[in-house]
């Protein structure tokens, strides 16, 4: 078996996603759908697949590798580092594989990128031998919660006082601060990905604070706040902003985020626990919903 790192290819990309759509069925298959299942016909998150690897393939060529077995991909990691925090993106082996510590090798050689980073963050699956990889690495594991279901609008008829608007661009320097504030790192490249991927931003920026959410379809992908009062405002507008009859999703919610569990409660969303969110070097950032994808 070999480790290379993953190119900026098509090829490389189609090869990462087939590895994490069978790796990810195997473990829904296996968990009673506890796993986060791809279906085929989900086009454009394949689209945002493909373009994610590539993106980090670009952004960090040392975080992000294949193994490889008698010329066939069978394992990849994907990280990057942001202002002196390591992020896991992605980390699956083929089900054939599993077991036979291809998962140990990928994980060193990545967190080899991570060298020097006094903190780390990762959303994890409900995977018990991807938690114990993480746990082994230093993870402290945060058992998360997530919200999900139809949006009940009665909830959300008193809009608050705090403006909200859809973003751009040209907030690029705003995120990036409220990023520093709520995780210690900005996103920085990653809000190119999103702002390009994500059906949309939603901005607040007043006087007694600042916040912004990415939302995708029904999917709440990423929100940051400098305080609770305007993550709850945030999280309202973007649910508010779901389309009808599309199921609202939030998830790696830790306990920290209650106020993300009320506003969920509120508008009739059901509560569930999945996976966790794992930290290494500091506490779960609050108010704060992580991305999957990008942390
Ligand atoms: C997580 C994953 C990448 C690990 O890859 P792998 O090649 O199986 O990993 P390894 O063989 O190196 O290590 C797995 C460890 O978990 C242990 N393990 C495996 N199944 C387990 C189970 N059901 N319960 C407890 N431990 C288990 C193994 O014994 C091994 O531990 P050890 O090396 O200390 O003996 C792979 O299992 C996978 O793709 N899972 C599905 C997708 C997923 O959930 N990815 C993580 C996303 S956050």
């Amino acid at each position: 078996m070999i480790l290379r790192q993953v190119r900026d290819s098509a090829a490389d990309a189609e090869a990462v996603r087939r590895i994490a759509r069978s790796a990810f069925q195997d473990l829904a298959d296996r968990t009673g759908g506890g796993g986060r299942t791809e279906a085929p016909e989900e086009e454009a998150r394949t689209v945002q697949q493909l373009a994610r690897t590539r993106h980090l393939a670009r952004t960090d060529p040392q975080g992000c590798w294949i193994a490889e077995h008698d010329g066939e991909a069978v394992g990849a990691a994907l990280s990057m580092r942001r202002e002196g925090v390591w992020i896991l993106a992605l980390f699956v082996v083929l089900p054939a594989a599993q077991g036979q510590g291809v998962g140990r090798l990928l994980l060193e050689q990545a967190a080899a990128h991570g060298r020097g980073c006094l903190r780390g963050l990762l959303c994890a699956s409900p995977s018990p031998a991807a938690a114990r990889r993480y746990r082994r690495a230093g993870f402290t594991l945060h058992p998360a919660m997530t919200l999900a279901g139809r949006v009940d609008r009665a909830g959300l008829l008193d809009p608050g006082d705090i403006p909200v608007h859809p973003g751009g661009p040209v907030h690029r320097h705003l995120l990036d601060s409220v990023d520093r504030g709520a995780r210690g790192a900005a996103h920085g490249p990653d809000h190119d990905f999103m702002l390009a991927h994500y059906d949309e931003l939603l901005v607040a920026d007043t006087l007694a604070g600042s916040g912004y959410c990415y939302r995708d379809g029904g999917s709440v992908k990423l929100l940051a706040a400098t305080s609770k009062r305007i993550a709850t405002r945030l999280l309202r507008e973007a649910l508010a902003r779901v389309p009808d009859g599309t199921e609202a999703e939030v998830e790696f919610l830790t306990a920290e985020q209650e106020w993300a569990v009320d506003v969920g409660l509120e508008v009739g969303l059901s509560l569930g626990t999945r996976g966790y969110l794992a930290v290494r070097g500091m506490r779960p950032p609050t108010p704060y919903i992580p991305s999957g994808g990008f942390l």
